[in-house]
């Protein structure tokens, strides 16, 4: 049945008031353009043909639609004549005539795939010409105006701007959602005048059209009145983003996820979270990201694009396109940039930034790193201060540590380089050469000390000072230990 249904998702409309170079309906929220969320409400409702309509800011939305749903078709308005005009497009755009006709606005990002299901069945069920979707809003100036007769039946939609004083009383409105009988609608558009108080070709004349023709008309009052409302300005697209936000954050506490502080936790629409996961304040789970169970996150903790093993910890890091093993633990204070796979129960530690690294099971970088385009085994440790320096200016190099691998403190790898399985090195190592398995690397060049080169350079300082002090203390015999 569904092969019948196609929606017409009107995407033409200038959005002046989002004072933008971004057309309107690619601004954002959760994640995904608000034309992205109007698509997936309608591909979600099980509708497999549909008509986009674009017109202002063509270019940008033409990619648009072709990345998000490449089976859409696009249908050209070259001007602005009103949505009755735009549908006109739209029909004409499509090769014949659907059974039924769905048509929806790209800048109503709320809008489920399930209110629509339910509207296209009612209109089914009750055999009708026209079913509106429409709300009561708190304050309905700006909306057409759902007309009804003494006995409740629907006769026209009235714009706010042709209404009259009795008219705008009326509380319910059309949301600008409709389903039409194909025929009729067909019929209908093309009969539309312009007589009218903004000379615009109103789709919601057919209403009244309809009506006329003693064809049945109804409207479904939606009680959710934010599924309906449209985004004009960045005021709504935020109100509406947090009101998105909360009513995600909402599934996934019924879905056993723990998010103790819902005003600080961002998490877009596509991302996924296992039970027993636990977020904490100020964390933002961004694109799309797939945290597994019993995972803790935060606070202060941004992922996008990273996938998260179960069981694994992220403490205040800032993250992207990574894949963090099952058990894993991250920061606090690590930055994890595109191309980590960090290995199951591997550490990550305090201020430690890696890109384009795999990190074996078990193996730890646990402070003050960093680590570029480097290959590390299982079981390996790398000691403090840890750097991989892998540009040298033109190109990038690798490097390749193996497993079970102990780092001295401060070490420089200087790719291409590689460290054989078991191999050790010292403090302050610069590694320039590859080391063996099971080879110990130190420096080369022993420490040169100069005996009292304080007192003779520094004099008078607090550390000659210190130093003196030490001297005649230790030569007193004062502090030896007792074995
Ligand atoms: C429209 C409805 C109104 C309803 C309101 C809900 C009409 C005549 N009026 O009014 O009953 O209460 O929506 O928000 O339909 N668009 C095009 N091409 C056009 C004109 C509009 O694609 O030529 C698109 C816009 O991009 C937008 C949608 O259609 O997504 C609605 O257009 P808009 O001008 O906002 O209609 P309203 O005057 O708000
Ligand atoms: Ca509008």
């Amino acid at each position: 049945m569904s092969q019948q249904v196609t929606a017409i998702v009107l995407a033409a409309g200038a959005g002046t008031r989002m004072r933008s170079r971004r057309a309107k309906v690619l601004h954002e929220i959760a994640g995904r353009p608000m034309l992205g969320h109007a698509l997936d409400a309608v591909r979600g409702a099980g509708i497999d043909h549909v008509v986009a309509v674009v017109g202002h800011d063509r270019e940008q939305v033409e990619a648009a639609v072709s990345a998000l749903d490449p089976s859409a078709t696009i249908a050209v308005q070259t001007e602005q004549l009103g949505t009755g005009d735009a549908v006109r497009v739209a029909l004409d755009a499509a090769e014949s005539t659907s059974e039924t006709y769905l048509v929806t606005y790209a800048d109503v990002p709320l809008l489920a795939a399930d209110t629509l299901r339910l509207l296209i069945d009612e209109h089914r069920a009750e055999r009708r010409a026209v079913t509106i979707l429409s709300s009561e809003p708190e304050d309905p100036t700006g909306y057409g105006r759902i007309l009804r007769d003494a006995s409740g039946a629907v006769t026209a939609i009235r714009e706010h701007k042709d209404a009259t004083e009795d008219e705008r009383a009326t509380r319910e409105v059309n949301s600008g959602i409709l389903v039409v009988d194909g025929a009729f609608l067909d019929r209908a558009v093309r009969a539309l005048s312009t007589d009218n108080a903004q000379a615009e070709l109103y789709l919601t004349d057919i209403v009244g059209q309809a009506v006329s023709e003693g064809l049945p008309v109804g409207a479904h009052v939606l009680e959710d009145v934010w599924q309906t409302e449209g985004v004009n300005d960045r005021r709504q697209l935020v109100r509406l983003g947090r009101e998105l936000n909360r009513r995600t954050v909402d599934h996934w506490l019924a879905e056993g996820v723990t998010i103790v502080d819902p005003e600080t936790t961002w998490i877009d629409s596509a991302v996924t979270i296992g039970r027993d996961t636990t977020i904490l304040p100020g964390t933002q789970l961004l694109g799309a990201s797939t945290i597994g169970e019993g995972v803790t996150i935060g606070p202060d903790t941004t992922l996008r694009n990273v996938e998260v093993g179960d069981d694994a910890t992220i403490v205040r890091t800032h993250g992207q396109d990574t894949v963090v093993g099952p058990g894993a633990t991250v920061g606090p204070f690590a930055y994890l940039r595109p191309g980590n796979r960090i290995g199951e129960r591997a550490k990550v530690g305090t201020y430690v930034e890696l890109k384009n690294t795999t990190l074996g099971a078990g193996t730890k970088v646990p402070h003050l790193s960093y680590i570029g385009d480097a290959e590390v085994g299982e079981g390996t440790n790398l000691g403090a201060g840890a750097i991989t320096a892998n540009y040298d200016g033109v190109n990038k190099h690798r490097t390749t540590i193996g497993s079970h691998v102990k780092t001295g403190c401060h070490n420089v790898f200087v790719a291409p380089v590689t460290l054989g399985d078991g191999a050790h090195t010292g403090a302050g190592a610069v590694v320039r050469e590859d080391v063996a398995p099971g080879a110990l690397a130190v420096p080369a060049s022993g420490q040169r000390t100069i005996e009292g080169w304080v007192a003779s350079r520094r004099p008078g300082t607090p550390s000659a000072h210190a130093a003196d002090q030490s001297t005649q203390e230790n030569s007193g015999g004062q502090h030896q230990e007792p074995q």
